[in-house]
């Protein structure tokens, strides 16, 4: 029965669906398969059990921002360079269209992309106005351009690498795209940054309308759900605003704080992966009838003659991926697998075999 007090929008959505995995070799969310070396989870229990869970949080998470800054290389606050940390990044993407969501005012996105940027412009009563990527996903700049021209979007998001097809889009057209938006503000979300030898982050001072966002979670710390949007204290001072106080748990800052402080073991494990995707990459496109596309991030993208028989055959074999077929219409037939390591890689290739 249709609820008459919700906003029409909103009973138009469905909630966010997480299929079950329980027992399944689970390569549909781009979490990072690799567990934490015994001694530093040891040394994490120790840690935490000081945490004193009584008190609320440290509000402005200052030691975490800290260590963020040394870790992720961010320019530093003497430069005007501020942090926000969200509850994941995607409560980041929520406080950026909350925050520019005047009446009328556009987002822009990309598709396929995040779905997330779509969902917040909704949440927050923004029309949403996607361009189309090209069919091997790669960005029209023409079409942006010119959508960019005639909507004057207050905030256009960019997934860089992009998720869900691992495109790493061509920064000059990024930089285009940036220098067209102004004063409308570009987020450069760079989600799978550890898997990609690129970033805006150093150009963050050279435009005034461009803040960087990433998160931990594809890093190998998904569980503890910390995301962070860095740019000029002009965007970030404003955003501040609408988070939640004490949105960063105890817990939370204290792992971070701790793992980040000497983040090796997190980005070996990112380097393996990254590694392991060249393999599976080139083993999915030995394989006929399977078309790979270039990824930049920690998963791939792949079409087959019929996603969704695929797909399920899959799942029989225990092997859960995301099935895109109906995502979009650029993604017909196309599905996304994560990286994991050899053994699950060989698992998901064998039971593929099996499907095709
Ligand atoms: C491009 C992109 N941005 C943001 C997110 C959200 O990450 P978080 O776990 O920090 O909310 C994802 C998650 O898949 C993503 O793919």
């Amino acid at each position: 029965m249709t609820n008459p007090l919700i906003r029409p929008e909103i009973a138009a959505l469905s909630a966010y669906h997480v299929p079950p995995s329980k027992g399944m070799v689970k390569l549909d969310a781009m979490e990072n398969p690799y567990e934490l070396p015994l001694t530093l989870r040891q040394e994490l229990a120790r840690v935490l059990a000081e945490v004193p869970i009584n008190r609320y949080p440290d509000a402005g998470a200052a030691e975490l921002k800290a260590v963020l800054r040394a870790a992720m290389k961010i320019p530093p606050a003497s430069e005007g360079m501020e942090i926000l940390l969200g509850n994941g990044s995607d409560e980041i993407i929520q406080i950026i269209a909350l925050a520019v969501a005047k009446p009328g005012a556009v987002m822009l996105g990309l598709e396929p992309s995040f779905v997330m940027y779509r969902v917040a412009a909704t949440y927050a009563g923004m029309r949403y106005v996607d361009v189309a990527l090209n069919a091997d996903f790669t960005l029209d700049l023409a079409a942006t351009l010119a959508a960019i021209r005639t909507h004057r979007p207050a905030v256009t998001f960019i997934a860089y690498p992009n998720n869900p097809t691992g495109t790493l889009f061509d920064a000059a057209a990024v930089r285009e795209i940036i220098a067209a938006a102004a004063p409308g503000l570009v987020v450069v979300d760079e989600a799978y940054f550890a898997f990609a030898d690129a970033s805006f982050l150093p150009e963050l001072a050279q435009h005034r309308n461009l803040v960087v966002m990433r998160t931990v979670s594809k890093l190998g710390l998904a569980g503890i759900r910390l995301g962070f949007v860095c740019g000029s204290s002009y965007w970030i001072d404003e955003f501040d605003k609408l988070r939640m106080p004490y949105n960063i748990n105890a817990l939370t800052q204290t792992v971070a704080t701790h793992l980040l402080r000497n983040p090796c073991a997190l980005y070996d494990q990112a380097e393996a992966l990254t590694l392991a995707r060249g393999q599976l990459a080139a083993e999915l496109a030995r394989l006929p009838g399977v078309a790979v596309f270039p990824s930049a991030a920690n998963f791939i993208l792949f079409r087959v003659a019929n996603a969704t028989t695929v797909f399920d055959g899959l799942k029989q074999r225990g092997i859960l991926v995301k099935n895109l077929s109906k995502a979009h219409a650029l993604l017909n037939d196309c599905i996304r697998v994560t990286v994991s390591t050899p053994e699950e890689n060989q698992q998901f290739l064998s039971a593929l075999k099996a499907c095709l």
